[in-house]
């Protein structure tokens, strides 16, 4: 198992109760995308995967090691964290050296650094980028430039807080190539999504946050498709259940449960 999180509870200094009561399981290997509304609790929650917030009540265990007994820094070595907001992340004065941070402080060989950092450059488009500052670089640059300081450490797990936002389709892409490959070579990923339509294509177990609490948890084609959560949510569902449900309502044997183009594509032409 990879993270256990067990009833907990967050309140923050200034008194508002951001986690109420909150368990979940994430096995290793698994790929998890954590939806909701705005203030719902999602990047309060993920923080507690690395250990930089610790609980008010309850315990987080990362790889059966309880968080509050680890500083963060250790914590890094297991876990990669990418925040939502890039200039939380990035203090360095070019591209390059925000890269070899990381490994630079692990200790890591420096050809090996290289070598891990030319992957990443590629994979991202990041490769005329390197002797830029960061602060000169447009938000969906220094987004990815972010990315690339997480991913070029080879974490165990991953976290991605909103990984997509800013980024223009092909990018989207290449970020959710990267994500799956990685999977596929069995790291655990939790990345905080709004992205419905993301969500629908790649199919990660979806877990839906409302007012600090868990409202669903569960294949994405299931909770994509249950209208009473996420209605809660106030997220809207793939445009590809919408018109599954517009079909159904003048076919009723229409299945309503369609959440990608592929599964909309098999049923029109009958051949699932
Ligand atoms: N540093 C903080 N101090 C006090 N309250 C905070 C702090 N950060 C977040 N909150 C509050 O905690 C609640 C949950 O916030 P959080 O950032 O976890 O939401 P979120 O689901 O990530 O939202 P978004 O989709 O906007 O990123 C909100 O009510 C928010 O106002
Ligand atoms: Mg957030």
């Amino acid at each position: 198992m990879s993270i256990v999180v067990e009833n907990i509870e967050y309140t923050y200094p200034s008194g508002v109760t951001a986690l109420n009561d909150v368990s979940l399981k994430i096995n290793k290997g698994t790929y998890i995308a954590i939806m909701g509304a705005n203030g719902a609790g999602k990047t309060t929650l993920i923080k507690h995967f690395n250990g930089l917030l610790k609980p008010t009540k309850g315990k987080v265990l990362v790889n059966e090691i309880e968080t509050t007994t680890r500083s963060v820094a250790e914590m890094a070595k297991i876990v990669g964290f990418v925040f939502q907001n890039p200039d939380h992340q990035l203090f360095l004065t070019t591209v390059e050296e925000e890269i070899k941070f990381g490994p630079t402080n692990f200790d890591i060989p420096e050809d090996q650094i290289q070598k891990d950092m030319e992957r990443v450059l590629m994979f991202l488009n990041l490769k005329n980028l390197l002797k830029r500052s960061p602060f000169s670089l447009s938000e969906g640059e220094r987004k990815r430039v972010a990315l690339a300081s997480v991913l070029v450490m080879n974490p165990e797990i991953l976290i991605l807080d909103e990984p997509t936002m800013g980024q223009d389709a092909i990018q989207k892409r290449n970020i959710a190539k990267i994500i799956s490959e990685l999977n596929q070579q069995g790291r655990t990923i939790a990345i905080v999504t709004h992205d419905v339509e993301f969500v629908a294509e790649y199919q990660p177990r979806v877990i839906l946050m409302g007012d600090g609490r868990i409202i669903a948890d569960g294949e994405a084609k299931d909770v994509l498709t249950n209208l009473e959560a996420m209605a809660q949510t106030k997220l809207r569902p793939p445009q590809i259940t919408a018109l599954a449900w517009e079909i159904a309502k003048q076919e009723e044997s229409f299945p309503k449960d369609l959440i990608s183009i592929t599964e909309m594509k098999t049923k029109l032409l009958g051949l699932g």
